[in-house]
């Protein structure tokens, strides 16, 4: 028997046309700085690269090995966090992220933590650099 679709209309749309992704080589993109993480429980992995101003995130850059749902997530993560400052990207979480995204299936919640991290790493990464 089919199975209906979980997925909400925003994620699917994100999933298919997702803003900001990377395409090509990641020497092609000038960025301040970037991280990278890994996530456990399914062994994906997200890199995002940031362009920062004044504190801000002017622009932001991801790629992944990620599901649909970690694209979806990443996707509107991107949208969430251009033009905050870096305190307030690192305070878009997950359930901002979901919120955002009409939701998520539970037991793909894990997935919107990827780009949460990935950015908090690239954060962390650029105030090293300081
Ligand atoms: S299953 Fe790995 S990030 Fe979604």
């Amino acid at each position: 028997m089919e199975q209906a679709w979980v997925y909400s209309d925003i994620v699917k749309e994100h999933f298919l046309n997702p803003r900001n992704f990377l395409m090509g080589d990641e020497a092609n993109y000038p960025h301040d700085a970037e991280g990278i993480v890994g996530n456990p429980v399914c062994g994906d992995q997200m890199k995002m690269f940031i362009q920062v101003k004044d504190e801000k995130i002017v622009d932001v850059k991801w790629k992944t090995y990620g599901c649909a749902s970690a694209i979806a997530s990443t996707s509107a993560l991107s949208e969430l966090v251009k033009g905050k400052t870096l305190d307030q990207a690192l305070n878009v979480g997950p359930e901002e992220i979901t919120a955002y995204l009409g939701g998520l299936p539970q037991h793909k919640f894990h997935c919107s933590v990827l780009g949460h991290e990935a950015l908090a790493a690239a954060i962390q990464n650029y105030r090293n650099l300081l």
